[in-house]
């Protein structure tokens, strides 16, 4: 879906991504579970989601006439060989990584990442596996390779979360933070807060597409975890793994929880916490007036920070287009490193 989201945007976004900021990306690689589709001088986006939209896979993009897919297996062949994807690749800057997160090897984006930063490309991910598992090692190998390594959208999705603490606070010592990072267990307890039981609950989440494939992810705040682990690296310079984090997740929170809560004003939250160089994610009771109590799928946190005091940013957490703005942010961040000089 943010592949996708983003080929889109690239084609709509062309010509003002051009005038605007000098991006002109030209794109020569693109992979799925059905195989990939290459070519040095560059795809065609809209091609490429039709391609993916009416055949769904990249591989049915078919032979291009440059390069990749069809030198070696004449036009209209519908995949190139590894050996093409490999020199497509070759003298490419930026990998930018979109498969699914997963917390028990982090693959197949572990490899990826890894792979390229030895290539000495640039990274942007919205992963959230490789960085949840493996975040100072990749820092690490990044600064080693001397390539930078953005992952904007894997937290608040479009929301500039990641920039909003580490640049718009910058000078600033956050102390602590607190939010809520997982849209889809947030939707689910502001639907029991309206009086649906928790079975009722998360069917309606699952009928509406906000509940992931894997719904421990959600359920067991697994997704709210890993989040987590990357604003405690990258905002608190904390050298954490999804291990330090104490999970807990929101099955176990009944109707009687959130009217008992109501009663003393309350409402019951998923929060991810830092603070105390401890990581904690749980359902807690917060005043039903406080800045982080937002309703529905949408994230909320709040940084408190030495001389600013609390400041709470609100937005969207996911949707493919959303995230794809994150990846474009990155993707000009990049640029403007490449230009200044400081990355070769
Ligand atoms: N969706 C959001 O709102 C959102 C927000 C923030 C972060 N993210 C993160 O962004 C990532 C992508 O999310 P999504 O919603 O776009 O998921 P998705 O729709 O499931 O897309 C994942 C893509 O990865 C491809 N893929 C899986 N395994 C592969 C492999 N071994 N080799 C090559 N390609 C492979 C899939 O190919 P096929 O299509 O052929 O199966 C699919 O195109 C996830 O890590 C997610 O956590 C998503």
């Amino acid at each position: 879906m943010v592949g996708r989201s983003l080929a889109k945007l690239l084609e709509s976004r062309a010509d003002d991504l051009y005038v605007g900021y000098g991006l002109k990306p030209r794109i020569v690689a693109v992979s799925d579970n059905g195989g990939m589709a290459c070519d040095t001088a560059g795809l065609d986006c809209a091609r490429l989601v039709r391609a993916k939209e009416q055949k769904g896979t990249v591989a049915a993009y078919g032979g291009g006439g440059h390069g990749g897919g069809s030198s070696s297996k004449g036009k209209g062949s519908s995949s190139p060989t590894a050996a093409e994807m490999a020199e497509a690749v070759s003298g490419a800057d930026v990998l930018v990584e979109t498969t699914p997160s997963n917390y028990k090897d982090a693959e197949p984006g572990m490899t990826n990442i890894t792979d390229a930063m030895k290539r000495r490309m640039h990274v942007v991910s919205v992963n959230k596996g490789p960085l949840a598992l493996a975040f100072p090692s990749l820092n690490e190998l990044a600064a080693y390779n001397r390539v930078m390594f953005r992952f904007s959208g894997t937290v608040g999705g479009g929301t500039p979360i990641l920039d909003y603490a580490k640049n718009s606070l910058s000078g600033e010592r956050i102390t602590s933070f607190s939010g809520i990072l997982n849209g889809t267990t947030n939707y689910i307890l502001s639907a029991m807060a309206e009086g649906m039981s928790p079975k009722a609950a998360l069917q309606d989440a699952r009928t509406k597409g906000y509940v992931e494939a894997d719904e421990s992810l959600d359920l067991d705040g697994l997704d709210a975890a890993a989040k987590l682990v990357i604003l405690a690296n990258w905002i608190m310079g904390m050298k954490v793994t999804m291990p330090d984090v104490s999970c807990t997740g929101i099955r176990g929170v009944t109707s009687a929880d959130i009217k008992k809560a109501a009663k003393r004003n309350r409402v019951v939250k998923m929060t991810a916490a830092c603070g105390n160089d401890a990581l904690t994610v749980a359902p807690v009771t917060i005043p039903r007036d406080d800045p982080l109590c937002v309703n529905g799928t949408l994230n909320a946190i709040s940084f408190t920070s030495e001389h600013s005091g609390t400041q709470t940013i609100i937005g969207r957490g996911a949707g493919g287009t959303e995230t794809a703005s994150a990846i474009l942010r990155d993707l000009l961040y990049i640029r403007q490193g490449i230009t200044s000089g400081a990355y070769g």
